[in-house]
């Protein structure tokens, strides 16, 4: 009745970036990403425990949203496990770097959460049953349940059975792709990724061509995963972190992530680049560059990153599937 499972986040490299259905977090498009290593989280999920469901992430006691998204995985796993009467749960995450500065640490919190709470309800493995639950925590947390790449189907069904991630490259299929990770503001984000897309959906002028254009991006991305073409991911990776931002800027209100350090790594890169460095960047809905890069460039990435004054560099390599570890964080 109890288990523990460690997930790694993952970052996008053609985004996600709106739902067609708010409340079973279904996407308008499809989107694909890499995992990310040595960034974990850990969640340990127990049934039949105290008389009401306890919640604790990183040392606090979840409330309000945070507590209901939680709580609604939960409630999935307790009707799905039916004859099983789980009772009350508790559950703990721990996650080894920070919430909310612009890496998706609801992502491996999901996706944890997901595959431990189906262990200790006694429900068999199954990646894209874990897949789909994650999502309705959190919808990017459907491509950390797998390792390597991860390719998050929009699905077509209103229920949302056909909408879930599937892996399409693992980890050892490109071991020297790596993704550094720059911190170049720690602050909380003003609007978090949930409330900057449906903004974008309802008033942005070019939702429609985001959409129309990540559909045909995330066929590219596979192809170029599968020849390892460095340089055409990378330019499309930048791309499609354009065009996301597009959107948001044309929105109403606009909605600006950037900050001045993020704008000065993005030019600084497009230098490093004029001198032969392989480098590029994505950027999620927060102002911290991530640079794609290989084994070979990591450390000139790293420095492009320090002299724009980035605070803290992670560099990243392809992460592996969330698996369940022996040891319980209770
Ligand atoms: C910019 O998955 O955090 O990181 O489904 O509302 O919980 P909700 O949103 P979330 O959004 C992630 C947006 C993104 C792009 C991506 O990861 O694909």
């Amino acid at each position: 009745m109890k288990a523990t499972v460690r997930a790694h986040p993952n970052l996008a490299l053609v985004k996600y970036w709106g739902k067609r259905d708010d409340a079973l977090i279904l996407p308008h498009q499809s989107s694909l990403s890499m995992t990310l290593s040595p960034l974990s989280v850990r969640t340990t999920v127990a049934f039949g425990t105290g008389s009401a469901d306890e919640v604790e992430l990183n040392g606090y006691v979840a409330k309000g949203s945070e507590r209901d998204r939680v709580l609604r995985v939960l409630d999935t796993v307790r009707a799905e496990a039916k004859g099983a009467k789980l009772g009350p749960a508790k559950m703990v995450s721990r996650g080894d770097f920070p919430a909310s500065a612009g890496l998706a640490s609801s992502a491996a919190g999901f996706a944890a959460l997901a595959v431990a709470a189906r262990a200790a309800a006694g429900l068999p493995a199954d990646p894209q049953a874990a897949s789909m639950l994650a999502r309705l925590g959190s919808g990017s947390a459907c491509r950390s349940v797998q390792g390597g790449f991860c390719e998050w189907m929009r699905g077509e069904r209103p229920d949302g059975t056909d909408s879930y991630a599937v892996q399409r490259f693992d980890e050892k299929h490109w071991p020297e792709l790596r993704m550094v990770v720059a911190i170049v503001s720690r602050d909380e984000k003003e609007v978090k990724s949930r409330d900057g897309m449906k903004n974008a959906v309802e008033t942005s002028p070019y939702y429609p061509a985001w959409v129309k254009d990540a559909e045909v991006e995330v066929v590219r991305a596979r192809e170029y995963l599968a020849k390892k073409d460095l340089q055409a991911l990378g330019e499309m990776c930048e791309r499609n972190a354009w065009r996301m931002h597009a959107t948001s800027l044309a929105a109403d209100p606009p909605l600006c992530y950037l900050m001045p350090k993020t704008l000065e790594l993005i030019h600084s890169l497009r230098e490093q680049r004029k001198k032969g460095v392989p480098v590029w960047f994505t950027l999620d809905a927060g102002p911290n560059p991530c640079i794609l890069t290989d084994a070979a460039h990591e450390l000139a990435a790293e420095a492009a990153a320090m002299a724009c004054g980035a605070t803290e560099v992670v560099r990243c390599v392809p992460g592996g599937d969330a698996t369940l570890l022996a040891e319980h964080l209770f």
